[in-house]
């Protein structure tokens, strides 16, 4: 298929947008792409000459930028220059849970979706078709497009422009970013104008097979998004109930979760139990699933998604209250060292990362801690606790803070316990004998993940917690 788009735009440089503009571009060389985001600093950081300085980590992803950027890879936070070159536009921008006003804590802030609505109906040119990349409540289409037919987008040099709204839901995971767009299992395209959906199904066919492309309509693509989102999370809080369970009557949740998923109707992804699930998307989505469900009426389908997030945050609460329960009840003064702050391995995103609560959880109960994290620098970290690093003028025992380890080893110094939150490859080759020589006794190790081999440190005489183990 050929397409006639040859200049793209995407709003939004985030870890949406920054990644599936580089899948693009790569795949697509005869179109150029133009990455627009109102951050500077983010952009600077796209067009860094450093590719470690990139804004976003993800693996694949800074060789695509160095082969692609400069030749059909653009970032700018030039938007009003991008917009009226571009035939397509994607909306990749941020859509944060309210924090004030009707629906606070649920509904999903359009803001910036309004925003961006309102600057593509200001400088496109001609016909434009509008793409939503971001993850949206159902029937934004709606309101996007009566931006875009609103007065504003009469062209002041009377040329015609017009619009064409279609979803476009992304579904990669971070820390896979690259080969989740490379291949996907699907690309959804909700849409009710058949030429426009025929513009980006070109555009996806460069590299993805027609059988996997699923057109539906537009409010049909939107919800699916926030339901695969809801189901995965379900997945995981279903997974994280059991794990409790295990614990409490001596099953082991590997064996479980292997036995379930054997089963092929049940399938043995996102079967993981865990500290909780974190990342900027399932809890906002959920959220907002529930929102949209109380608005039409539907307070039994609400308060049963809303039971995903409780259980998410009883799981946190539970690993946090379980570490002081087996410190002998106080972990006041003592040091913990803390291995993992990302959300998930493989990326430097700690939006919603469990490692937040349980984090804030034991330096309330007087905990000194010392974090290691491969991707995460310490000015993240601050930022996510907002606690203060432990000021050694003016600090006294019990006054719980954090530090932060440059490497793992360090981390272990003077520990009473280590507890693992992120499944980040380099923690399954621990020498646990180096590690025996730098802790307190007794030392405690949790893993959270299950994911540690950790025979050799029991031998050691370490005691050991793992999550649906016990
Ligand atoms: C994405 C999706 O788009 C969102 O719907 C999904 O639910 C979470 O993931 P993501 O790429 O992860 O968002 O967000 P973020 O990394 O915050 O990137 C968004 C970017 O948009 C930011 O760099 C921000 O500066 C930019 N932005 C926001 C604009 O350029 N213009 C705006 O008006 C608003
Ligand atoms: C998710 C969806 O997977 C993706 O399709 C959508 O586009 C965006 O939201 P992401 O949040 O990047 O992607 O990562 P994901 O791999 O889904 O992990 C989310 C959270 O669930 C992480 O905290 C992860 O550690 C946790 N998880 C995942 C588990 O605890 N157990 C599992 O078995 C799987």
């Amino acid at each position: 298929m050929i397409t006639k788009v040859k200049h793209i735009c995407c709003i939004g440089a985030g870890y949406v947008g920054g990644p599936t503009m580089a899948v693009f571009a790569d795949r697509c060389p005869d179109i150029q792409f133009y990455v627009v985001d109102h951050n500077k600093d983010r952009v600077d950081g796209w067009n860094s000459e450093d590719l470690s300085k990139l804004p976003i980590y993800e693996p694949g992803l800074k060789e695509l930028v160095e082969k692609c950027r400069g030749k059909n890879l653009h970032f700018s936070t030039e938007v009003e220059n991008y917009i009226p070159l571009s035939d397509m536009i994607f909306i990749s921008v941020n859509t944060p849970t309210k924090n004030k006003g009707i629906g606070a804590g649920l509904a999903s802030d359009l803001k910036w979706i309004e925003m961006s609505a309102r600057q593509i109906a200001k400088y496109a040119r001609s016909h434009t078709i509008v793409v939503e990349k971001s993850t949206l409540p159902v029937r934004t289409a709606e309101l996007i497009n009566t931006i875009l037919q609103s007065n504003d987008s009469v062209n002041k040099n009377s040329n015609y422009k017009s619009f064409t709204v279609l979803s476009n839901p992304e579904f990669l995971s971070e820390g896979s970013a690259i080969n989740d767009l490379l291949n996907p299992d699907r690309v959804l395209i909700g849409g009710n104008d058949e030429k426009s959906i025929n513009e980006l199904v070109a555009i996806y066919s460069n590299w993805v097979k027609k059988e996997k492309i699923l057109k539906t309509n537009l409010w049909s693509s939107e919800l699916s998004k926030l339901t695969a989102n809801a189901f995965l999370a379900q997945r995981i809080s279903s997974i994280n109930s059991i794990s409790g369970l295990c614990e409490s009557t001596g099953a082991d949740i590997k064996e479980v979760s292997l036995a379930v998923g054997t089963d092929s109707r049940i399938g043995d992804k996102f079967l993981n139990a865990g500290p909780g699930f974190g990342g900027s998307c399932f809890k906002k989505d959920i959220l907002n699933l529930i929102y949209i469900c109380e608005y039409y009426g539907l307070h039994e389908v609400a308060a049963y998604w809303r039971v995903v997030i409780d259980l998410n945050t009883w799981q946190q609460k539970r690993i946090s209250n379980k570490i002081v329960e087996k410190l002998f009840g106080t972990i006041s003064g003592k040091k913990i060292a803390i291995f993992g702050f990302s959300f998930k391995a493989n990326t430097n995103d700690t939006r919603e990362s469990p490692a937040i609560n349980i984090c804030k959880d034991l330096m309330e109960e007087g905990a000194e801690l010392q974090i290691y994290d491969p991707r995460v620098n310490s000015e993240q970290i601050q930022k996510e606790l907002d606690y203060p690093i432990k000021d050694l003028d003016n600090y006294y025992l019990g006054a719980g803070g954090w530090i932060y380890s440059e490497n793992i080893y360090n981390s272990f110094i003077d520990a009473d316990a280590a507890v693992f939150l992120t499944e980040w490859e380099e923690f399954r080759n621990i020498n646990w004998k180096r590690v025996s020589e730098l802790m307190r006794k007794p030392s405690w190790i949790f893993d959270t993940r299950f994911i540690l081999d950790l025979n050799e440190a029991k031998d050691l005489g370490f005691n050991i917690w793992r999550v649906g183990l016990g």
